[in-house]
C-alpha cells in the first residue's frame, strides 16, 4: 500500500474530489465558470433565475422555457399550511440560518414518500424546483416567526429577486435594489466545490434523497469561516462606525492582526492571494447605495481602507462576502438574514450537484491517517 501521509491534504486542499460539469475556478484566466458561462458576464448581462434554470438544466432557457420556470417557481413558492405551526414552534432565540434548516428539513415531510425518495433525474428537478421556489419564503418567515411578526405570503405579481426582498423585513424595494441584490444572488448562486457543496454531495452519494443533502449543506453555510463571513463582514463595519468611523478603520484592522485573529471576508482557500472575481464585481455597487443608509458614504470609505489595509498587511483581498455583506447592510436587511439569503441563491448550485452525484454516483468513502495509539486491551 502506498505511504499515506503521501497523498493526506489536510482541509483536502488541492485534491480532485470530483468530476463536474457545473462549475470550475479556472485561475488562469481569472474566471468562474459555469456551465460554460463566465459568472461575472452573467450576473452583468442576465437575471438571477436565468442563471438558476442554467445550472440546474445544463443550458440557458428559452423564452418558453424562460416563462414556464418563472411561472413553476411562483407558483410553488407558497409553503404548505403546516410549515407556520412548524416555525413557530421554534424557541425564539433559535438562530435564522438553524430556523431555515430545520424549515427546508420540514418541506421533506410534505412531499410524497415515494416521490422524496426516487433519485431520479426528473423526480429530482422537479423537487429542486420546490426547494428553488421555497426556500426565501421559509428563510423569510422563519425569521418573522422567531420575532413573533406576522409571516408575510409570496407576491405572485412579482418575479423571483422583487419577491425574495418583498418577503425580507427591511429593504425598500425598487429598481436598483431589485438590480443590486439580483447581482447578490447570481454571485452566490454556485462557486465550485464549496465546503457546502462537498457536504451535499458526499450526503447524495449514500443516495439519501435532496432536501436531505441541502439540509446538511445548510449546516455547512452557516459556518462563519464559509458562509456566516457575510455578517461577521456586516458587523464589523457597524462597529467600525460605531468607534468613530472609517478614521478608525485602518487602526481597527492592524489592532486584530496584531492580536491574530481572522478578519471575515477575507482570504479564500483558492484564490487567497488574488482578488476574488464576485468582489470585484460587487464592489462597483458599493458607492451605488451608499446614499441609502445613514452614514453610509463613511462605511463604504471604511470598507476601502479595510481592502487596502489588509493587501498591504498579509496580502489577502475581500472575498464576496466582505461587498455583499456591506450591501445588504446599505440595504437595511437584517443582519441575521445575510447568511439564509446566501442559501437561498446557492440552492440552485447546489441542487444542480446533486443532480450530478445522483445521475452517475460513487459513494465518498475516504480513508485516514491513523494517529491514535495501537495494541491497548480492556
Ligand atoms: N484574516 C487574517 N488572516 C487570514 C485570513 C483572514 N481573513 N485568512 C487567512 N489568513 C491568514 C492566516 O492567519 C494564515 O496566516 P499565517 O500563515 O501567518 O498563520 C494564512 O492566511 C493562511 O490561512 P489558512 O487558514 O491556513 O488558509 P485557508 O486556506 O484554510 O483559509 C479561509 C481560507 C477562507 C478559511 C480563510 O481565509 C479565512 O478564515 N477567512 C475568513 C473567513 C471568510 O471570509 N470566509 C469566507 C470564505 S468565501
Amino acid at each position: 500500500m502506498s505511504d499515506p501521509t503521501e497523498t493526506y491534504r489536510p482541509g483536502l486542499e488541492g485534491v480532485i474530489a470530483t468530476e463536474t460539469a457545473v462549475s470550475f475556478l479556472d485561475l488562469d484566466t481569472e474566471q468562474i465558470v459555469i456551465r460554460g458561462y463566465d459568472l461575472i458576464e452573467l450576473a452583468r448581462e442576465v437575471r438571477y433565475p436565468i442563471v438558476a434554470f442554467l445550472l440546474m438544466h445544463g443550458e440557458l432557457p428559452t423564452d418558453a422555457e424562460r416563462t414556464a420556470f418563472d411561472e413553476r417557481v411562483r407558483r410553488d413558492a407558497s409553503l404548505p399550511p403546516g410549515m407556520e405551526t412548524v416555525l413557530r414552534s421554534l424557541p425564539p432565540a433559535t438562530d435564522a440560518m438553524d430556523a431555515l434548516r430545520t424549515g427546508l428539513s420540514a418541506l421533506a415531510g410534505f412531499e410524497d414518500p415515494a416521490v422524496l425518495a426516487d433519485t431520479s433525474h426528473a423526480a429530482n428537478l422537479d423537487k429542486a424546483t420546490r426547494i428553488l421556489a421555497r426556500a426565501p419564503v421559509v428563510a423569510a418567515n422563519g425569521y418573522r416567526a422567531l420575532r413573533s411578526l406576522d409571516l408575510v405570503e409570496p407576491d405572485p405579481r412579482l418575479g423571483f429577486v422583487a419577491n425574495f426582498l418583498h418577503l425580507l423585513p427591511g429593504p425598500r424595494v425598487d429598481e436598483t435594489t431589485v438590480a443590486v441584490f439580483d447581482r447578490i444572488l447570481t454571485c452566490y448562486s454556485e462557486h465550485e466545490l464549496a465546503n457546502s457543496t462537498l457536504t451535499a454531495r458526499v450526503v447524495a452519494s449514500t443516495l439519501a434523497d435532496i432536501y436531505g443533502a441541502v439540509v446538511a449543506a445548510t449546516a455547512s453555510l452557516k459556518g462563519p469561516l464559509h458562509g456566516g463571513a457575510n455578517e461577521a463582514a456586516a458587523r464589523m463595519f457597524a462597529e467600525i462606525a460605531e468607534r468613530g468611523g472609517s478614521s478608525t478603520a485602518e487602526s481597527y484592522v492592524l489592532d486584530k492582526l496584531a492580536r491574530k485573529e481572522r478578519i471575515m471576508g477575507f482570504g479564500h482557500r483558492v484564490y487567497m492571494h488574488r482578488p476574488d472575481p464576485r468582489a470585484v464585481l460587487l464592489g462597483e455597487d458599493l458607492p451605488v447605495l451608499a446614499e441609502r443608509r445613514p452614514g453610509g458614504g463613511d462605511l463604504v470609505r471604511s470598507y476601502e481602507i479595510c481592502a487596502a489595509t489588509m493587501e498591504r498587511e498579509k496580502g489577502l483581498y475581500p472575498n464576496t462576502d466582505l461587498p455583499i455583506g456591506l450591501l445588504m447592510y446599505l440595504l437595511e436587511i437584517p443582519i441575521d438574514l445575510y447568511t439564509p439569503v446566501f442559501l437561498c441563491a446557492r440552492i440552485a448550485g447546489l441542487v444542480a450537484h446533486v443532480l450530478e452525484q445522483h445521475d452517475d454516483n460513487r459513494l465518498y468513502r475516504p480513508r485516514v491517517l491513523y494517529t491514535g495509539p495501537r495494541d491497548k486491551h480492556p
